[in-house]
């Protein structure tokens, strides 16, 4: 593949380190970078298939360096699709990482609950998702490969494997569906009756592009959810950025060791 060539591939190769997991860190999960041992970070600027940082100046670097026992790169900053209505925002970063030889993308996220019982702080292993804003990064593509199969987007021998090591590290994590809505805006009570209705525990702003991207290009994709706050409607509380970053902020560590144990665990062929 041309792409194994890229400048960003060969600058990730030239870094000394071959991960073959590549976590993508969202709201609340940036902890997990100081748990990295002999880390180095590039930032996206030196690497052309990634992104430029986007509004508020969020850091934009891959780290790479080990974790739970191997080799993996950490992505600090994405492109959301809320920016420029574009979903393809991360398309030419992750084919980079799969050139460089990274074979499965670990996605992580903040969300709001759509579940009574998944109260914030909580985490969620997404096991499906609901593309609601209906827009896709492969819009464009040609071939037959474009015709991507979804039916296990997020991979269900890895995602047994994370079960198995977030209870042997004793920390809860529930199951369920997520919805991607656009966004900037927060969603309003009745579209969130709506998305309980159509089966979503787990709602945000992220992700589905990613996994699709993802498993275009081969990857396996397995990802978590930490919820921030309780959708809209189902609490008096009022919804902000603000709120959201705040809670992810508190349950930050417990995320961090959650993907550490799931990083050391995972197993695939
Ligand atoms: N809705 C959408 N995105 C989010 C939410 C939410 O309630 N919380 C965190 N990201």
């Amino acid at each position: 593949m041309s792409e194994a060539l890229s400048p960003s591939a060969a600058r990730l190769r030239a870094s000394g380190f071959a991960p073959r997991i590549a976590v993508l860190l969202g709201s609340g999960w940036g902890g997990l970078v100081d748990r990295l041992a002999g880390s180095i970070a590039i930032d996206y600027a030196e690497l052309p298939a990634f992104p430029a940082p986007g509004v508020g100046g969020h850091a934009a670097r891959v780290h790479l360096g080990r974790l739970g026992g191997r080799e993996v790169a950490l992505l600090a900053g994405r492109r959301h699709a809320y920016e420029d209505g574009r979903a393809d925002g991360m398309k030419a970063a992750l084919r980079c990482l799969a050139a460089a030889g990274v074979e499965v993308l670990v996605q992580t996220n903040a969300a709001g609950s759509l579940d009574p019982a998944l109260r914030p702080g909580e985490l969620m292993l997404i096991e499906d998702h609901l593309n609601v804003a209906q827009r896709s990064p492969l819009v464009g593509e040609s071939g037959d490969a474009r015709f991507v199969d979804l039916c296990a987007a997020y991979d269900p021998l890895l995602r047994e494997q994370a079960l198995a090591a977030a209870a042997a590290r004793g920390i809860a994590l529930a199951g369920g569906v997520y919805a991607w809505v656009l966004g900037p805006q927060f969603e309003t009570p009745a579209e969130i009756r709506w998305l309980r209705g159509i089966g979503a525990r787990a709602v945000g702003m992220s992700t589905v592009p990613e996994t699709i991207i993802a498993r275009h290009a081969g990857l396996r994709v397995l990802a978590f959810s930490l919820i921030t706050n309780m959708a809209a409607g189902m609490e008096a509380q009022a919804l902000s950025h603000a709120h959201t970053l705040a809670a992810a902020e508190r349950a930050g560590a417990r995320a961090a060791d959650l993907l550490e144990a799931v990083v050391a665990r995972l197993e695939w062929t």
